[in-house]
Order: C-alpha cells, then sequence, then structure tokens
C-alpha cells in the first residue's frame, strides 16, 4: 500500500443514505430512497467524476457531502472528523474549506449585487480580511478565473454578463476561501456548448494549481475522462461501479456502466450523453427500488433465481498486477454469480 492510499481520506462518505419522506395521497407516505448505501472517499487533490442517470441520487450524494442536507443514515466525515450532525455553528470551519459550485448560474447568483459583493461574501461572512485587503481577494479570485482586467467586472451585475462569465464568477465566489473541497454539480450542463470545454479547463487548471479535491457530477461520462483519474458510477441510489476512468471506459465491469457507455452517441461534445438517450427499459423509481440488485429489471445479464434475490455486494477487481483499485456490485463478479456461470456453463 502507498502512502497515498493510506493518508486520512479529505472526504469519506460511510454508508451514506438518505431517504426522504414524499407525501403521496392524503395519509400515505413512500419513502424515497434518493441515497441508499454509499461508500467513498477523496483524497487531498484528488478528482473524481460522479456519473448516472437522471435520479440516481448524484445531487443528494453532492449535498450530503457538504453538509447541505443531513443524511439520514451512515456518516460523513471531512478530515477525520466525524461531521455528520454537526449543527450550523460548529459546521462553520467546515464551510470554509469545502465549497460548490452548481448547476445554474443564472439562479444562484443574487440578481442585485455585484459581481464584488458576490464574490466578497463568503469573506464576510467568514469574518476574513477587511477594506483592501478584502478587495484583493476579491479581485485576485477574479483573476484566476479569467475575468480580467478584474477591476473591470467588479461593478457590473449578473445580468450583464453571459453564461460562461456568471459561472466563472460562482467558482470565484466559491475560489475566494481557498478551500480543499469542491463539490462540481453539472457545471457546464446550462452554459453555451462553445464556453463548456473553457470552464471545465478552468476548473481543470485550478484543482492543479491550488491542490483542490473535486467531486465532479456529470452525465456526460465522455468528460470525465479529460477532468478525473476515477469515476463512480451510481444507480438508483448506490455505487455500482468505480475505478480509474480510462479503464472504466475502456472496460466497464458493470452491464449498467456498459449501457451507459453505449448509449455516448459521438465523440461530439455538442450532443454528447443526455439522459433521453440513456439505457431502454423503465426510468427507475427510488421510490419503488426493485428486489436483490436493483438493475436487474433492466439488466442484459440477469440471472434468474440470484440477481432478482441477492443484494450484490461490491467486489474489488484484482487487475492481475495487485489489484486496480476497481470495485463493481454486480453478480457477473460474486461468488455466487460466478457459481452459477460456471455451472451453467458446463
Ligand atoms: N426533497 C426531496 N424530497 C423527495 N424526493 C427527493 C427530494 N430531493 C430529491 N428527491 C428524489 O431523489 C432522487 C435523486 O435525486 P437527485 O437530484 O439526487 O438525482 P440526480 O442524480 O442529481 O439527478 P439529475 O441528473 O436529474 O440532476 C430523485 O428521484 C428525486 O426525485
Ligand atoms: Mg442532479
Amino acid at each position: 500500500m502507498s502512502t497515498a492510499e493510506r493518508e486520512t481520506p479529505l472526504l469519506r462518505l460511510e454508508g451514506a443514505e438518505v431517504h426522504f419522506r414524499a407525501r403521496e395521497k392524503l395519509f400515505r407516505t413512500t419513502i424515497v430512497r434518493a441515497l441508499d448505501g454509499v461508500d467513498v472517499s477523496l483524497n487531498q487533490g484528488e478528482a473524481l467524476a460522479l456519473v448516472g442517470e437522471s435520479g440516481s441520487g448524484k445531487t443528494t450524494l453532492g449535498r450530503v457531502s457538504l453538509r447541505l442536507l443531513e443524511p439520514t443514515g451512515g456518516r460523513v466525515y471531512f478530515d477525520g472528523e466525524d461531521i455528520t450532525a454537526l449543527s450550523d455553528g460548529r459546521l462553520k470551519p467546515f464551510r470554509k474549506r469545502a465549497q460548490g459550485v452548481f448547476q445554474d448560474p443564472f439562479t444562484s447568483l443574487d440578481s442585485y449585487m455585484t459581481i464584488r459583493q458576490i464574490v466578497e461574501e463568503p469573506l464576510i461572512i467568514h469574518k476574513i480580511g477587511r477594506g483592501n485587503e478584502r478587495r484583493e481577494r476579491v479581485e485576485w479570485a477574479l483573476d484566476e478565473v479569467r475575468m480580467r482586467p478584474a477591476g473591470d467586472f467588479l461593478d457590473r451585475y449578473p445580468h450583464m454578463l453571459s453564461g460562461g462569465q456568471r459561472q466563472r464568477v460562482g467558482i470565484a465566489r466559491a475560489l475566494v476561501l481557498t478551500p480543499e473541497y469542491i463539490l462540481a454539480d453539472e457545471p457546464v450542463s446550462m452554459i453555451d456548448a462553445s464556453s463548456r470545454a473553457e470552464i471545465l479547463t478552468l476548473l481543470n487548471e485550478l484543482q492543479e494549481r491550488h491542490r483542490i479535491a473535486y467531486l465532479y457530477i456529470t452525465h456526460d461520462i465522455a468528460t470525465a475522462r479529460h477532468f478525473a483519474p476515477r469515476t463512480a458510477v451510481m444507480y438508483l441510489g448506490r455505487i455500482v461501479e468505480e475505478g480509474p476512468t480510462k479503464e472504466l471506459i475502456a472496460d466497464p465491469l458493470h452491464p449498467y456502466t456498459q449501457g451507459l457507455l453505449a448509449a455516448v452517441p459521438e465523440p461530439d461534445p455538442a450532443n454528447r450523453l443526455q439522459e433521453r438517450d440513456v439505457l431502454p427499459g423503465e426510468p427507475p423509481s427510488p421510490a419503488q427500488v426493485p428486489t436483490g440488485c436493483r438493475f436487474h429489471p433492466r439488466c442484459p445479464a440477469f440471472m434468474d433465481g440470484l440477481c432478482d434475490v441477492a443484494d450484490p455486494v461490491p467486489v474489488e477487481i484484482d487487475g492481475g498486477d495487485g489489484g486496480t483499485g476497481r470495485t463493481v456490485a454486480c453478480h457477473l463478479h460474486t461468488d455466487a454469480g460466478r457459481e452459477r456461470q460456471a455451472s451453467s456453463g458446463e
């Protein structure tokens, strides 16, 4: 084991669970299992992509990782500290170290505030610097996101900017606190196709320059390749496969990952994976999670009497070189499933 593997992860979710109570009829409630037992960890400076269809629980996981949402089960650790149930007051030091960049740069910025006020606000909340010092930090952050010269943007309002520029402001606002962790939840999906690559490149550069750990949420498994060395695939509130992005894309192990990749039409970034292109079969509902393996009703490799009965535990896959850091939760790779395949093959 290398030192990197032994270090305390910056962020760790253990068995994280978010079950929402949704009212169906007047006296009937259903439980929506948006997050249903997720283990994931992120080392300092590491980027992890999180992919999966709409409704698979990506944003819920992201919100838990920022403790914007308290999980109904499991634990959240940041830099070794259990932050699962900390009060808002006690979360303040964490809030300074962990920031989010969200999908919609049009609603996430207050339209009555100038760019300077927007980027300065976190400094005021966390009582960092004063007067000139704050102004310098704001200009530094704008410069970092390449809004140059920063002075030209300070007194403008969000509506005077393009979508791409607004998202840069959103990134500057996150960056101004020099966080160690940034959740980027589909940061380019609502931006003009023409500026998407630039924003992703910017996020990439910032990550390397400041050694920020990223959780990068995306529908587009293909962009993960350029962005994150490691990828986790979510299905109905669970991580079903995780591993080095290149290997995961070149040789997906889970039939769901295989389906996701098959649904990616072409390398043209303008029209890559959209949710409507995803796998055939019933769109899954976290209010009615299937028995056994939750993917079994849509799975081309379904094994009767096994996949519909037993929930597959994640298995580590040895690449033959002493482990590749890949895991998959699928009966094609469990002992029970392998026995079944061997006996049906005879
Ligand atoms: N507050 C809530 N109450 C009830 N159900 C919720 C709530 N928030 C989310 N959900 C449900 O939880 C599931 C997971 O939602 P989530 O937003 O995490 O998915 P997602 O993977 O981010 O999807 P998308 O790709 O569309 O953003 C969905 O079925 C959603 O409807
Ligand atoms: Mg989402």
